[in-house]
């Protein structure tokens, strides 16, 4: 059964830079998977660019990402499970946070922009894992760059080898369609943002004269030139490669015409790798064994003001999942039973009985949750891999109100369980120190200690370079170093030492004074 079970399920995140096409093709994936029937179900879990310090905004925004948190549909008989990321480049760390619970992303660029930053930071994290990658090249009804260029700009900035699944035929005003390479098929474009294009037309062969009446004789030609070009220059499509994240199939489309998605979901569920054995600090857990278990990859807290609730969604590793079953929280050493677990299907949350491999489990959580938490059916497991990256926004927390230094330290220490925020707190004094990757996580500190926890604090601006951490195998230079740099040294939650640098001239030259030191730049040396 748990094997059936692990086999149909595919868990995935979509990815891109923003703009280039996410929510649509996620909102496009639901409505060909019959998920949703309209168009419209999906909101944009964007954060208005031009409202960065707009409290409701925030708010809005957290009400739409818990409900398109997770996004789990069948289809063809397959389990698809769609973990969505923010869109915003301030909440990077979610993004992160969530890939390290999938087995396998799809990468949405755009044809006219190409690979842009948030593209090339993302895909760093999923090279760092090697999570399998398919490509969408999204918004070929645009006047977009020449195909091969695109293709040889992945290969160079992604570092991945590409092998085009599909080929376009023209593009823009003049885009007539693509030749799906595997299927031998035509598909011809129709601009058509409502009905699911269903124009596919089959050939025997690139050399088949109905081409040329379907496409004219010029686009025909260019197609059999490019396609033989193709078959010579790209390797052969490998699932082992494309598994081992070492080749990404890349399909070509236009999400809001509805145009290549099918295809793009019909391979999907094909190829896309099936739950995944997991590392945990103990051994590797392998997702058929008998017993449940599970980490935590996102917590979220408090919608409604009135409950302290918070949901933490947890991505089962191995086993089976049950409600009213005492499970083990291993880092608290303790028994947790769950009475009303969440499932996710569509937008749609519903009562969970149970869940296998791949799944992900939205459980009610009173505060005893921290990002990274594991849940077990008793043995002592960590799951690794929920890295902290080195915060690059730091500000001090100075109470205002002295009647409140328990909310707010009561505060302050769930949002960073949370992982809204990363705290360091440096002696003497302790001195507390929020560290964060964009400003706009400040915006939801202040405004959810206020709205959560009655606590008011002041935020103040700290002009530091970088924060990292520091190991070293030469215990008593690392006592040494600290002590030497007392004031630019604090703690983060689990008492690791980290280095404060005013600039990047000053982390420069400290690395090369003290050799016998090892800086972090991510907290994956734990
Ligand atoms: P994101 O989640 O990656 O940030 O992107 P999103 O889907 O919101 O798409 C960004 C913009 O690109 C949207 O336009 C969307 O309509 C448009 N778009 C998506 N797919 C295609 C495509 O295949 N072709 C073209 N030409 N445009 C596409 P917008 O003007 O920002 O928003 P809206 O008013 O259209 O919703």
């Amino acid at each position: 059964m748990t094997t059936e079970e692990i086999l149909k399920r595919r868990t995935f995140a979509i990815i891109s830079h923003p703009d280039a096409g996410k929510t649509t093709l996620t909102e496009k994936l639901l409505l060909f998977g019959g998920a949703i029937n309209t168009a419209g179900a999906v909101k944009s879990n964007k954060i208005n660019k031009t409202a960065t310090s707009d409290f409701l905004e925030i708010e809005k925004q957290r009400g739409i990402s818990v409900a398109t948190s997770v996004m789990g549909f069948e289809y063809a008989g397959y389990k698809v499970n769609i973990l969505d990321t923010p869109g915003h480049r301030d909440f990077a760390e979610d993004t992160y946070r969530t890939l390290s619970a999938v087995d396998s992303v799809i990468l949405v660029v755009d044809s006219v922009k190409g690979v842009e930053e948030q593209t090339r930071k993302l895909m760093q994290v999923c090279r760092m894992r090697n999570t399998p990658v398919i490509i969408f090249i999204n918004k070929m009804d645009r006047e977009g760059r020449d195909p091969y260029e695109l293709l040889d700009e992945l290969e160079r900035e992604l570092n991945i080898h590409v092998r085009p699944l599909s080929w376009p035929i023209g593009m823009g005003a003049r885009f007539k369609g693509v030749y799906n390479i595997y299927e031998k098929e035509l598909r011809l474009f129709s601009v058509n943002k409502t009905k699911m294009a269903k124009d596919v037309v089959e050939i025997e062969d690139i050399t088949d004269a109905q081409v040329d009446q379907l496409i004219g004789p010029a686009f025909a030609a260019q197609l059999r030139e490019d396609v033989d070009f193709l078959e010579g220059y790209y390797e052969d499509f490998d699932l082992g490669l494309y598994r081992e994240a070492y080749l990404a199939p890349v399909f070509f489309g236009s999400a809001i015409n509805n145009f290549g998605v099918g295809e793009l979901l019909d391979t999907f569920v094909k190829i896309a790798p099936f739950p995944q054995p997991r590392e945990a600090s103990q051994r590797e857990v392998r997702p058929e064994e008998d017993t449940f278990s599970g980490f935590i990859f996102k917590i979220h807290a408090n919608l409604d003001p009135n409950h302290r609730d918070r949901i933490a969604f947890c991505r089962v590793c191995s086993g089976k999942f049950e409600r009213n079953k005492f499970y083990y929280h291993t880092r608290l050493d303790k028994k947790l039973r769950f009475s009303s677990p969440t499932s996710f299907m569509a937008n749609e949350k519903s009562l969970l009985e149970e869940a296998w491999p791949g799944d992900v489990v939205g459980l009610y959580d009173t505060g005893s949750f921290k990002i990274g938490d594991t849940l077990t059916e008793g043995e002592m497991l960590q799951y690794k891999g929920l890295p902290s990256f080195s915060p690059e926004i730091f500000k001090e927390v100075v109470n205002r109100d002295p009647f409140k230094t328990k909310q707010l330290e009561k505060g302050i220490r769930q949002l960073t369980d949370e992982g809204v925020a990363q705290l360091f707190v440096q002696q003497p004094g302790s001195r507390k120190i929020i560290g964060t990757v964009g400003e706009l996580q400040f915006d939801v500190i202040k405004f959810r200690l206020l709205q959560e926890y009655g606590a008011t604090a002041d935020l103040h601006n700290l002009n530091y370079y970088k924060a990292c951490w520091i190991t070293s195998d030469d215990k008593e230079a690392l006592a040494r170093f600290i002590s030497f740099k007392g004031s630019s040294i604090a703690y983060d939650k689990d008492e690791n030492p980290v280095f404060f640098a005013d600039t990047a001239w000053v982390l420069r030259s400290v690395q090369e004074s003290y050799p016998a030191l090892k800086f972090h730049f991510t907290s994956d040396f734990k």
